[in-house]
């Protein structure tokens, strides 16, 4: 909860922390107060502005003080992924977007700020949450793709990392910025970028591919809910690749790793882990149906 203190704030920020800044940095007409994650491309903060009302803000990060930003790779994908978001935020589990532009240069992504974790942290603990609200959280990524598919885009980077859990086990999908428009049918892209872990063969392999691409990744993300580990593991997009694509290296059924799931629900992820994407589900809402299915919704 948010104790509003003028240009001051402090708020739990999901850990149990409280964040409290005593001198936040302005930028534009908002403050920043702490930094919850710094990346490759850019920083996420907390955020107030001049009401006091609280938000994230998600801003690039590196030269803009050398005014080297310009029109990059970067800024274009940075961009890429407010524009998606602005079109398809308007969903129970995406991102709530609120605005985004330049400021002092540097582009930036105001955003509803999430109480709580990531996926990935809450995995990396094993945390009991996930047990918890297993079949929302898996129903609820299925449904935000759902939406995404439907809306004519694709995400193509999604990872734990990319989703956001409330404390009440709701979820937030983020981080558009590899997201395209979903092709009438199968299309090369020119570029490979992703965590290779999550990527779906053809993505990483740069062949043709549709929103089936996220179908995988949801299969790979669901997989490690389930058993706390990757279907195929490596520390290079190589590895992960000749493990994916090697016929002698099988998945193994999540059952063997964890009984407790209902068959249904490990023949859903076996379908989305399918390297032969005809043979994956070709709409995302049938996933969304056999999901409820399984899980008794
Ligand atoms: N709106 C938000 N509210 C709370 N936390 C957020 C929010 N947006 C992002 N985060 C936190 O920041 C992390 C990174 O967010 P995001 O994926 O948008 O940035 P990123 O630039 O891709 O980071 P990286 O380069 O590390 O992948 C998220 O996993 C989450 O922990
Ligand atoms: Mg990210």
């Amino acid at each position: 909860m948010l104790r509003d203190l003028g240009h001051m704030a402090i708020a739990d920020n999901g850990n149990g922390k409280k964040w409290q800044a005593s001198a936040p940095e302005p930028f534009g007409p908002y403050y920043l107060h702490e930094l919850i994650n710094k990346g490759g491309l850019a920083e996420i903060w907390t955020a107030t502005d001049e009401e006091g009302h609280h938000f994230a803000l998600r801003m690039m990060h590196g030269n803009h003080k050398n005014g080297l930003f310009k029109k990059s790779k970067e800024v274009k994908s940075f961009m890429n992924g407010c524009d998606i978001l602005q079109k398809v935020h308007d969903h129970p589990y995406i991102i709530d977007y609120i605005k985004h532009g330049s400021l002092k240069k540097t582009p930036y992504l105001l955003m509803d700020y999430v109480e709580g974790n990531n996926l990935k942290q809450l995995i990396g603990r094993h945390d009991s949450i996930l047990a918890e609200f297993l079949g929302n959280i898996l129903i609820d990524m299925a449904e935000a793709l759902d939406h995404l598919h439907d809306a004519g885009f694709m995400h193509l980077d999604f990872k734990p990392e990319n989703v956001l859990v409330t404390r009440n086990g709701d979820i937030r999908l983020c981080d558009f910025d590899l997201a395209r428009k979903r092709p009438d049918k199968p299309v090369p892209l020119d570029s490979n970028a992703g965590t290779a872990a999550y990527m779906a063969p053809e993505q990483l392999m740069m062949e043709p591919l549709d929103h089936r691409a996220d179908i995988w990744s949801f299969g790979v993300t669901a997989y490690e809910i389930l058993t706390f580990r990757k279907p195929f593991d490596g520390n290079s997009q190589d590895e992960v690749l000749r493990k994916q694509l090697d016929p002698k290296h099988p998945i193994i059924p999540p059952r063997d790793l964890n009984d407790d799931i209902p068959i249904s629900l490990q023949n859903i992820i076996m379908k989305c882990l399918q390297r032969d994407p005809d043979k994956r589900y070709i709409v995302t809402t049938q996933m969304v149906k056999e999901l409820q299915k399984a899980l008794y919704v």
